[in-house]
C-alpha cells in the first residue's frame, strides 16, 4: 500500500500592500506548473457568514469592539481547519495569504494584549513555513490603492510591522524574512528555492499545531 505524502502548509505574512498577494500567486502558479497539487487560500476568507461580517467591518460598513472582531478573525480560521487538514493529508500543498500572525499583529497594534490575542489561535494547524515580507512603512504608502480599507493608515501599519517583527524573532525556526523592496522576480526566486526544499522535507513529517 502506498503511503500518501502530505502537502506543505505555507503562509505569507506582512503589512497591507507588502506584495504578499503577488508572491503567493506566483509561488502557487509555479508549483502547479510543476505538477504539484496546490491550493491557494487567504484569510480572512470572506465568503462564509463569519467572513461576511469581517468584510463589512473591514469596509467600514459595520463597527464592532476590537475584542469581538479579533475573535471573529480567529473563528474564521477555525471554521476552515478541517478543510485545511484534509487537503494537506491528501497531499495538497496550501499557499495561504495571511494567518494567525496577522490576527495577532493587527489586534495587538490596536492595543490589545499580545498573549490574549494569541490564545484563540492555539490548537490551529501550524504552518511548515512563514514567508514574511518586511516593508518599510514609507514604501507602503507608494504602493497602489493604499488607504481604502479600515487599517490602511501609515501609522497603524508601522505598529503592525513592529508586532510582526516580534513574532518573527520569536518564531524564527520556521519564519523566513524577506526585504519586500527587492524586485518581484528576485523575491519570487528566493521564495521558490526555500519552498521547494520544504516540500521534500515535510512529506514524512506529521502535522503540528500552534502552541
Ligand atoms: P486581506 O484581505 O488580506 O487584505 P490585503 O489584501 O489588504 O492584505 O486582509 C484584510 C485586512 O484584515 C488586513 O488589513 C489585515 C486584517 N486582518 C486582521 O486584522 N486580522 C486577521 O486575523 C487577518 C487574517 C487579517
Amino acid at each position: 500500500m502506498s503511503v500518501v505524502k502530505r502537502g506543505a502548509f505555507i503562509v505569507f505574512e506582512g503589512c497591507d500592500r507588502s506584495g504578499k498577494t503577488t508572491q503567493s500567486r506566483l509561488l502557487a502558479e509555479l508549483l502547479k506548473s510543476k505538477g504539484i497539487a496546490t491550493v491557494s487560500m487567504n484569510f480572512p476568507e470572506r465568503s462564509s457568514s463569519i467572513g461576511q461580517v469581517i468584510n463589512s467591518y473591514l469596509t467600514n460598513s459595520k463597527d464592532l469592539p476590537d475584542e469581538v472582531i479579533h475573535l471573529m478573525f480567529s473563528a474564521n480560521r477555525w471554521e476552515h481547519m478541517n478543510q485545511i487538514k484534509q487537503q494537506l493529508l491528501k497531499g495538497t500543498t496550501l499557499i495561504v495569504d495571511r494567518y494567525s500572525y496577522s490576527g495577532v499583529a493587527y489586534s495587538a497594534a490596536k492595543g490589545l494584549d499580545f498573549d490574549w490575542c494569541y490564545a484563540p489561535e492555539k490548537g490551529l494547524l501550524k504552518p511548515d513555513a512563514v514567508f514574511y515580507l518586511k516593508t518599510s512603512v514609507d514604501s507602503l504608502t507608494n504602493r497602489g490603492q493604499y488607504g481604502e480599507e479600515r487599517y490602511e493608515k501609515v501609522e497603524f501599519q508601522s505598529r503592525v510591522a513592529q508586532v510582526f517583527d516580534r513574532i518573527c524573532y520569536r518564531e524564527a525556526s520556521y519564519w523566513h524574512q524577506f526585504d519586500a523592496s527587492q524586485s518581484a522576480e528576485d523575491l519570487h526566486s528566493r521564495i521558490t528555492s526555500i519552498a521547494e526544499d520544504l516540500l521534500q522535507k515535510v512529506e514524512a513529517q506529521p502535522l503540528d499545531t500552534l502552541s
